[in-house]
């Protein structure tokens, strides 16, 4: 017998389409590009299917979560600066009843202050910072997890 495959959903926001070449002592080499392949090829490995979205633009990431809302099995979302500043990303997340995994490159509180404070986490299951571009993977091994937890 087959189980359903499950459908994740993977939103990285602002500033993160210029992975590898952005900050790269923060925030690494690999390109988003290369992330999203990675992401993908775990993806397979676990027989879930993923969609990606990059945005820089508020509105267009509150315009996907609420797509996301009855669609998808598990979100995985790199607010990016939106982490700190958006209620309006908050609130879309809070309503949302699947798991979310809240990712961030770099290990936000170790770093300046306003980066110390997360509007997005409250509104998540689990985050995952400080692993760099691997801390997509853990997130995605997580979810998994989750995800057959339980139902
Ligand atoms: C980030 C951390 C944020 O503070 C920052 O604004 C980003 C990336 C990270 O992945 O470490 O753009 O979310």
């Amino acid at each position: 017998m087959t189980t359903a495959q499950k459908r994740i959903m993977v939103i990285h926001g602002p500033n993160l389409n210029l992975l590898g070449k952005r900050e790269p002592d923060i925030y690494g080499h690999t390109t988003l590009e290369a992330i999203d392949a990675e992401i993908a090829e775990k993806a397979k490995q676990l027989n879930l299917s993923v969609t990606f979205f990059q945005s820089n633009h508020e509105g267009a990431i509150v315009d996907i979560i609420q797509a996301t809302m009855d669609h998808e099995n598990g979100l995985i979302i790199n607010p990016a600066a939106y982490t700190h500043t958006s209620v309006a990303i908050r609130d879309a997340l809070q309503m949302l009843t699947i798991p979310i995994i809240e990712v961030h490159l770099s290990n936000i509180y170790k770093r300046e202050d306003f980066r110390h404070r997360s509007l997005t986490a409250a509104a998540a299951t689990a985050q995952v910072a400080g692993f760099g571009a691997r801390g997509y993977l853990l997130a995605l091994e997580g979810l998994m997890h989750l995800l057959a937890t339980s139902s």
